[in-house]
């Protein structure tokens, strides 16, 4: 595996590459690496010949509040990781490789990004859709590979790649969960053991309401109830729970085409979420 830190070395390693022959996949992550971003790798493999994951903690998509100075960074670990799953590419680059001095463009897109944690951070999904352009401009991969666990940004790429007719196809994953059902996520590292054994009502939740609405109950009702467990089980407060459409995520209150049921919860200063499908 080859690592580069500058559009040089990436230009000459992906000219390499394609003059091999065949299809690149690309896997945009932040690092800190574990099994559900091994799982989009694994994916990436199977979908192409060479395989170039990124790894770069876009300080553009934390809000000021957030955990960007604190967000974990494993560089090493990281490589070796991937260069035991056979990628071809790590694409490392620094801030001031990614965000040049003059740097002045900002992709906002209206719609999918604005509610759930669109509207619970703020810029958020401006700084995911511009890194992710511009990651597709540097690395201009035929497939890229993004996990069902961060579905609205994932709706919000497809949203992107289709109105911007980016020639990459966007394959969604769906989410690697530890065994007590609990998402992987680089976040869950925030957690202390106590506020560990109780996010396992995360996953319970949602698929407690998800049977729950499927058998055609309520849905504001067990909308209302998911918060409440959740704040019964432990979490310190419920940014949302939501019912929405599986394409355009629209909030819905009946269950009468494919969904998504999505969640926000904090424990202590930990935000986490989760989501699964729903249908009827
Ligand atoms: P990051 O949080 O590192 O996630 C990188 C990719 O791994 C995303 O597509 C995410 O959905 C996927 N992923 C995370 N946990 C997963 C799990 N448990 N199962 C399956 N897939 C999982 O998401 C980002 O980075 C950034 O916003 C990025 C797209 C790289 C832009 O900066």
């Amino acid at each position: 595996m080859q690592i580069f830190r500058d559009m040089a070395g990436l230009n000459a390693g992906l000219a390499a590459l394609r003059a091999d022959g065949g299809r690149i996949a690309m896997v945009p992550t932040m690092g800190a690496l574990h099994a559900g971003h091994m799982a989009l790798v694994t994916r990436a493999r199977a979908l192409a010949e060479h395989v170039v994951v990124s790894i770069f903690v876009n300080p553009t998509q934390f809000g000021p509040n957030e955990d960007l100075a604190a967000y974990p960074r494993r560089e090493a670990e990281d490589a070796a990781l991937l260069e035991a799953a056979g990628v071809d590419i790590l694409w490392a680059p620094g801030v001031e490789v990614m965000y040049p001095q003059g740097f002045a463009t900002s992709i906002r897109v209206a719609g999918v990004s604005e509610g759930l944690d669109g509207a619970a951070r703020p810029g958020h999904f401006d700084g995911v859709a511009t890194v992710v352009a511009r990651l597709f401009g540097q690395v201009r991969p035929d497939v890229a590979c993004f996990g069902e666990k961060d579905y609205q940004q994932l709706s919000v790429i497809r949203r992107l790649v289709a109105d911007l007719s980016l020639r990459v196809a966007i394959k969604g994953v769906p989410t690697e969960r530890d065994r007590d059902g609990l998402a992987l996520s680089s976040r869950n590292a925030y957690l202390g053991p106590r506020e560990r054994a109780l996010a396992v009502a995360l996953p319970e939740t949602l698929v407690t309401a998800g049977e729950a609405i499927s058998g055609r109950e309520d849905v504001p009702a067990i909308l209302a109830w998911a918060t409440r467990y959740l704040i019964d089980s432990g979490f310190d407060s419920v940014d949302y729970v939501a019912l929405c459409d599986a394409g355009d995520l629209a909030p819905m209150t009946v269950l009468d085409r494919p969904a998504r049921l999505l969640v926000a919860a904090r424990i202590g200063g930990t935000r986490l979420i989760d989501n699964i499908a729903v249908n009827p």
